[in-house]
């Protein structure tokens, strides 16, 4: 399989990696192209994969097409490659907020098209992509993003009209958690815990506690009250978030990234 990466930052960055740890893709075969000089280096130069400034060039040598470009650079380079689209290729988008509408929109003729929505934790094959797929696109166009995204961590289907939650949970989610993290180790510091062990035991801990959850599938109510042994340390941590306004500020935030998302879909 010939792939095209349009846009070689971060996430193209991640899905090149993983497409070439799991052998979907020898490295010659995939094409990372860039408008960043430095990026076009660097993808070269770690992965040995083609790397050009041509988006032209990348389109002719692919048969799927990832585009990876931010959202605002999204239209300008649909404009360039357009009239190169044909309905041979797979076009693959994980620009936040672009519907499928939008990108069928701006690329003529090409209408195999699957929207999908990963996560960072692509890096480290713990991603978590979500993909909605236009009505042309094949059973073979949904298995080959199975095997992408789900070559670095989990994916699943969902109708587009949830991509705006989608976004703010999984797709920005990550940020949100390093946030909670973060603040976490800045508690532990004023506890006076070394600063190397503070952020070894919140990443460690923040781990184990989303493996145990998802593997036992307990419910998250029950598993509080597990931790939580009567007048004990964790009762006491709780009734100070309890009290806080935390569960309504998490809300909120999921509620304006998802807004935003939103936001980005009408420009
Ligand atoms: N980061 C995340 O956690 C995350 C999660 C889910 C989805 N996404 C989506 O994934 C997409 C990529 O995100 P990212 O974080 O990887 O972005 P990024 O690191 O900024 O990478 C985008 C790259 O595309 C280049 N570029 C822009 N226009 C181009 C063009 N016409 N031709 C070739 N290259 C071009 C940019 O170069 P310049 O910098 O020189 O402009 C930049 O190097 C975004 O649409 C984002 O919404 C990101």
């Amino acid at each position: 399989m010939r792939v095209g990466l349009l846009g070689a930052g971060k996430m193209a960055e991640a899905i090149a990696a993983s497409l070439i740890k799991t052998g979907l893709c020898e490295p010659w075969d995939i094409t990372a192209c860039d408008k960043s000089e430095e990026r076009r280096k660097f993808m070269a130069r770690e992965y040995q994969i083609v790397s050009t400034d041509c988006p032209v060039e990348t389109v002719n040598d692919s048969e799927v097409l990832v585009l990876a470009v931010k959202p605002q650079d999204l239209d300008m380079l649909l404009e360039v490659i357009k009239p190169y689209l044909t309905a041979k290729k797979l076009i693959i988008s994980i620009v936040a907020g672009k519907s499928l509408s939008h990108i069928k929109k701006h690329s003529g003729k090409a209408s195999r098209m699957i929207r999908v929505m990963p996560n960072l934790a692509l890096m480290v094959q713990e991603g978590m992509s979500v993909y909605c797929a236009s009505k042309q696109a094949t059973e073979k166009d949904k298995h080959c993003v199975k095997q992408i995204f789900g070559s670095a961590g989990a994916v699943i289907s969902l109708p587009e009209r949830h991509f705006d939650a989608v976004t703010a949970l999984s797709g920005s989610g990550p940020a949100f958690i390093a946030y909670v993290l973060d603040a976490m180790i800045e508690g532990a510091r004023a506890l006076k815990l070394p600063k190397e062990a503070a952020r070894l035991l919140a990443e460690q801990t923040l781990i184990g506690a989303g493996i145990y959850l998802q593997h036992s599938g307990r419910d998250i109510g029950e598993f509080i009250k597990a931790v939580a042994s009567p007048k004990g340390t964790t009762v006491a941590g709780l009734a100070v978030l309890e009290k806080s306004s935390l569960r309504a500020t998490i809300i909120k935030t999921l509620k304006a990234a998802a807004k935003r998302s939103a936001e980005l879909s009408k420009v």
